[in-house]
């Protein structure tokens, strides 16, 4: 029986608060501007991967969601990633003689996630993180999360952030090598653990325009991208993370709805428009305001990535007064306990 390596992992979904919307370098997966994000809880979307090294094994094999990918070796991004995992193993292997050159074993790879692939809640980034951290523990790399996050990106960009936990900056860098654009914590998620995140579901479907071709295409044609690029977002940047430290809620929510809506406004004005948000997902922008109006503060904000699914962002202590209303609008749906049906629901239906 040949010698067998083993490992596995699980990496969070996360959600960008500050968006990463276009790429200054395609190959490097270099953003032409910062982002932050919020890693949800482990025990919610997730990815979980194993994976095993053999001297015997004859390819790389990686199998998504039970079926086995057959183009593996035409994913370009993906052996990328390997190549540039396996070049970090080599290099510990030629410091140290006494380890096993496993690095020239190929690698069979099992990963399941636990919610709809690319239906813009954020697979790619749970999926090659998880990857990314499930190698690097099968070939014994010392690297921390930080230096992870720099091969994690080039397989998708906003995977370099599902490598923390908590409140994430994906810092863009200046390098043409992209050896400084890397994610760093903000925060972990102890800092503010009152922060909850509901997601709402419109629609499960695959994307129709990927968030590659998306951005690219964005990049090209859309005359709100440079504002957005070059003011908007960096001066967002500092603001949303000092909000962050400072537990400064309803700043946090206004920061991260001004951020959704300015980069789902670059998708339509790119030429052709790109249309992520569908009618459900309107619906839910006017809700959230209207909620936060009836209470006369911000207590939920929402986002959007590149499909219609809205993400809620609020604190435990509003959760009650939130579902309320949800519970009102999707009621006729399945899956709720009628709990939420109170009095301030009706003040709210007669406003
Ligand atoms: O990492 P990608 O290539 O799937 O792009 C992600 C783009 C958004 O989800 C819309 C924004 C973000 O920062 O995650």
């Amino acid at each position: 029986m040949s010698e067998t390596y083993t490992a596995s992992i699980t990496a969070p979904v996360n959600i960008a608060t500050l968006k990463y919307w276009g790429k200054r370098d395609t190959n490097l997966n270099l953003p032409t501007n910062s982002s932050i994000s919020v890693t949800l809880d482990q025990s919610d979307l997730k990815t979980t991967t194993s994976a095993m090294t053999c001297s015997s094994f004859t390819k790389d094999r990686l199998w998504l969601n039970g079926e086995e990918d057959l183009q593996l070796s035409e994913s370009k991004r993906l052996t990328q990633v390997l190549a540039n995992l396996r070049l970090k193993r080599k290099e510990k292997e030629a410091k140290d003689a006494s380890l096993t050159k496993i690095s020239d074993w190929f690698i069979h790879i099992v990963s399941i996630n636990n919610f709809p692939t690319a239906a813009g809640l954020a697979s790619s980034a749970a999926g090659f993180a998880a990857l990314v951290a499930c190698v690097a523990k099968l070939l014994q790399l010392d690297d921390d999360m930080t230096e992870l996050s720099k091969i994690a990106r080039q397989g998708s960009g906003s995977a370099c952030r599902s490598l923390f936990g908590g409140f994430v900056a994906w810092e863009m860098g200046e390098h043409s090598d992209g050896t400084d654009s890397k994610a760093v914590e903000v925060a972990p998620l102890e800092h503010w653990p009152q922060m909850k995140a509901c997601i709402l579901v419109a629609c499960a479907d695959k994307k129709d325009v990927s968030s590659t071709s998306g951005m690219q295409l964005t990049v090209k044609t859309s005359d709100l991208f440079q504002k957005r690029i070059t003011e908007v977002v960096p001066e967002r940047f500092e603001q949303m993370k000092k909000s962050i430290l400072d537990k400064d809620f309803e700043l946090f929510a206004e920061l991260t709805m001004k951020d959704s809506n300015s980069f789902h406004a670059t998708c339509l004005d790119s030429y052709p428009p790109i249309f992520y948000m569908n009618d459900t997902s309107k619906k839910v922008v006017r809700l959230v305001h209207k909620i936060n109006a009836f209470y006369g503060k911000t207590i939920v904000a929402y986002t959007f990535d590149a499909g219609p699914n809205a993400v809620l962002y609020y604190l435990e202590e509003n959760e009650d007064k939130l579902m309320t209303f949800i519970y009102a609008m999707f009621k006729n749906l399945n899956g709720w306990e009628n709990k939420y049906n109170g009095d301030e629901l009706n003040k709210f239906i007669k406003n």
